[in-house]
């Protein structure tokens, strides 16, 4: 972790902008997108601080949080202003939070070596024991029910990707988007925790559908 102040004031801005989030984007996941951001930097000698500011502000901007885009990063932008002097590290970090949120947690690409760690650490909290519990919560909250065969059979072939929240299921999604993750990884260090929660995801649908089908044939 970086001590400097800056770092805490961020921590401060972040805690009090997602106070109240239920979209899965609570300060919880900000802080560990964080220090995991910190941790990948050190592994791939990346800038500790731009990927620790960047990662604490990566979701204040969200559109699901403000007004608009442009009015969520607005008002980053001007916290920047008041708390850093050094115009590049502004930039640096603004070009980090403008493609994260451009992207929509997708694929877009990152310029930097810092934005493509914050990008593998934000991608790491959807994956894992901790990304299967996000995707239950945030399902819950959106009325997909966990699973339902004929939306998403164990035949890959057969799957479909719903955008429509009202339509898929919770563990629809893992097809849709959270087994992708895996190889949309930027740095080295990212893909090595991936893989390990990965292979944890993999063994979850196994013994999901074991359970599901029990005493069925
Ligand atoms: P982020 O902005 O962190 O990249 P999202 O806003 O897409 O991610 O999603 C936040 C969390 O909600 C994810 O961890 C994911 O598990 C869950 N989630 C997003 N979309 C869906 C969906 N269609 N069905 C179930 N869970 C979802
Ligand atoms: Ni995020």
């Amino acid at each position: 972790m970086n001590h400097s102040p800056i770092v805490a004031e961020a921590e401060i801005f972040a805690k009090e902008q997602l106070a109240g989030d239920s979209t899965g984007h609570d300060w919880f996941h900000t802080e560990r997108v964080r220090n995991t951001a910190a941790l990948i930097a050190e592994m791939e000698q990346g800038d500790v601080f731009i990927c620790t500011v960047a990662a604490t502000l990566h979701d204040v901007a969200d559109e699901k949080l403000n007004p608009s885009k442009e009015a969520g990063l607005d008002k980053v932008h001007n916290w920047l202003k008041q708390h850093l002097a050094d115009e590049a590290q502004i930039k640096h970090i603004m070009l980090i939070i403008e493609t994260m949120s451009f992207s929509g947690g997708g694929g877009e690409p990152m310029s930097t070596l810092e934005g493509r760690i914050v990008q593998d650490a934000d991608r790491l909290d959807a994956l894992g024991a901790i990304g299967i519990a996000r995707t239950m919560v945030f399902s819950g909250a959106k009325g997909r029910p966990v699973y339902d065969p004929e939306i998403a059979p164990r035949d890959e072939s057969l799957q479909k990707e719903y955008r429509d929240y009202s339509k898929g299921t919770a563990v629809n999604h893992f097809y849709e988007k959270l087994l992708k993750l895996k190889d949309l990884m930027n740095t080295p260090y990212g893909r090595k925790l991936a893989e390990e929660r990965h292979d944890f995801m993999l063994g979850f649908l196994e013994q999901f559908y074991k359970e599901w089908n029990q005493g069925s044939h």
